[in-house]
């Protein structure tokens, strides 16, 4: 067990310079290879890169914030952090919150600050705690460390025997940033379907699903008032142009008997208000994909482009839970089973799902695995934190159960193959809204009725309409993959 000891009675000054040179095996590395270099070079060459390299680094942060956050940023913030702020005011901060023991001799104990990581928004503190103490007695003051340290709030996680992670978070970016909804659109390119445009990131950039070729299916996964009917408003507003060209068909489940949905029915190629007839949509759904896969895989189509005669079939079932857990054991068995198919079998004939839920356990989602993209708005519990956006996402930052209440609409959102979670928040849709948008796309004018025979699908023309996207690359092709840094691990460990 480590010494947590303030003032250690054995230390010697050669001793306490081999512990310090043990404890910071970075500095020590980078001090070991630098020194040579600006002997080797001079100092001159060396205070030049030095500065090239700050130059570098700046317009890098100027230019594109995000990357340079994910790649170097957050180091450097974990890094100047914990010396600047937390190792320089732990021992006073310590003391004045009474979280020092003591020992028979008399030695001060004190919690030891490990290693700390930073996101954009939380600062992590990883700490052993001092001899005497347990995890309570830190989280007891909780309030008080995050006073001290200037933080909106803190929380504590228990790591493992004497070891804890405190949480603060160092700011709110949604705070002060406004989500303008965009104005509905009228550009009825398919290539829109590859930038769902919803709200900002929590960087203020647009924040935008792929349903073309990375956000395939969504799963949302939000407490009751979490906004999960805004985010499904906000994607039907921004693809309705498209819905009004018969591009893109929505059948709607929204199984809390249309309430939320209701008011859209007009959009819908089908509706279901109820489990009953959600299952039957759902069967109706795959017979047209299934037909579909047939049709074009008869006639060796491996490029398609959704289009007015092989529409983007997008599925949305709000409420899932009233499809696979609350309801009866036929409905929920063969419901669970058709959904799993489809997620499985139809990315490449243009099947897209996006399911909406309360709780993402197992009972409820077993299928959570099939879907590409998921987002936890504000959660009940800290574990449907990693239930729905996978294992150990929510130590990563995704802290998807403290989103406060009165901030409806933000959310954590993974993509397979990101490791960390993007905070998001997507712009409301008012009833006005979605009035504008009904009647945008039920105006007269449409370009092809939304409700068309569901025979067309089998027997469409589909080499016209699929023009330009692989489908076999679709099909064997995970969502796109996102390089990461090396070492991504390691990255935050600081110091
Ligand atoms: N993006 C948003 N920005 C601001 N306010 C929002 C946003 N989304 C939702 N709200 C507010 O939160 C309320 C609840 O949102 P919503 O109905 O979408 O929640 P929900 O997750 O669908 O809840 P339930 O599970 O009960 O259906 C809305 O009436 C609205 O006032
Ligand atoms: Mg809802």
């Amino acid at each position: 067990m480590r010494d947590t000891r303030v003032e250690v009675a054995s230390s010697t000054p050669a001793r306490a310079v081999g512990r310090w040179l043990i404890k910071h095996p970075r500095s020590v590395g980078t001090t070991a290879v630098l020194t040579p270099a600006v002997v080797l070079v001079g100092y001159q060459a060396a205070l030049i890169t030095a500065g090239a390299a700050v130059l570098a680094g700046a317009s890098w942060r100027v230019l594109d914030a995000p990357t340079f956050d994910r790649f170097a940023g957050r180091l450097l913030r974990a890094w100047w952090r914990r010396w600047a702020v937390y190792h320089r005011q732990w021992l006073r901060i310590l003391v004045a919150c009474n979280l020092t023991t003591s020992d028979h001799k008399g030695a001060v104990l004190v919690p030891r600050l490990r290693r700390v990581r930073s996101t954009w928004v939380w600062d992590t503190l990883f700490i052993d705690l001092a001899k005497g103490q347990q995890p309570e007695d830190i989280g007891g003051v909780l309030d008080r460390i995050a006073n001290s340290f200037r933080a909106r709030s803190a929380s504590l996680r228990v790591l493992g025997p004497g070891r804890i992670a405190v949480d603060l978070q160092r700011r709110e970016p949604f705070d002060e940033m406004p989500i303008p909804l965009a104005p509905l659109a009228e550009s009825t390119a398919v290539e829109r379907l590859g930038q769902v445009e919803l709200g900002r990131d929590e960087y203020g950039r647009d924040f935008a699903l792929d349903l073309l070729k990375r956000d395939l299916h969504v799963l949302l996964a939000g407490a009751t008032g979490a906004g999960k009917g805004s985010w499904l408003w906000g994607l039907l507003r921004s693809v309705a142009p498209l819905i009004r060209a018969g591009v893109v068909r929505v059948w709607m489940i929204d199984p809390k008997g249309g309430m939320e949905f209701g008011a859209g029915r007009d959009l819908f190629h089908r509706f279901a208000a109820d489990d009953t007839t959600g299952l039957k949509v759902l069967r109706e759904y795959t017979s047209v994909l299934d037909a579909r896969k047939i049709v074009l895989g008869n006639q060796g189509v491996r490029a398609a482009t959704p289009s007015a005669e092989t529409p983007l079939e997008l599925l949305i079932c709000d409420e899932l839970a009233a499809m696979t857990a609350y309801t009866s054991r036929d409905i929920k068995g063969e419901f669970e089973t058709l959904l799993s198919k489809a997620l499985t079998q139809y990315r490449a004939v243009g099947g897209r799902i996006i399911a909406a839920t309360q709780e993402p356990t197992k009972d409820v989602v077993p299928m959570r695995g099939l879907f590409p993209t998921k987002i936890a708005l504000r959660v009940d519990q800290a574990s449907y934190v990693d239930m729905c956006l996978g294992e150990g996402v929510r130590d990563l930052g995704a802290f998807a159960d403290k989103i406060p209440d009165y901030m409806p609409g933000v959310a954590y959102l993974k993509r397979d193959g990101r490791r960390e979670a993007l905070r998001v928040r997507a712009a409301y849709t008012a009833d006005d809204d979605i009035a504008e948008l009904v009647e945008l796309v039920t105006s007269p004018g449409t370009v092809s009725p939304i409700r068309r025979p569901i025979g067309d699908d089998a027997t469409a023309p589909a080499r016209d309409g699929w023009a330009d996207t692989d489908f076999e690359d679709l099909e064997d092709d995970e969502p796109e993959e996102i390089a990461y840094f090396d070492g991504d691990d390691e990255d935050e460990e600081i110091a």
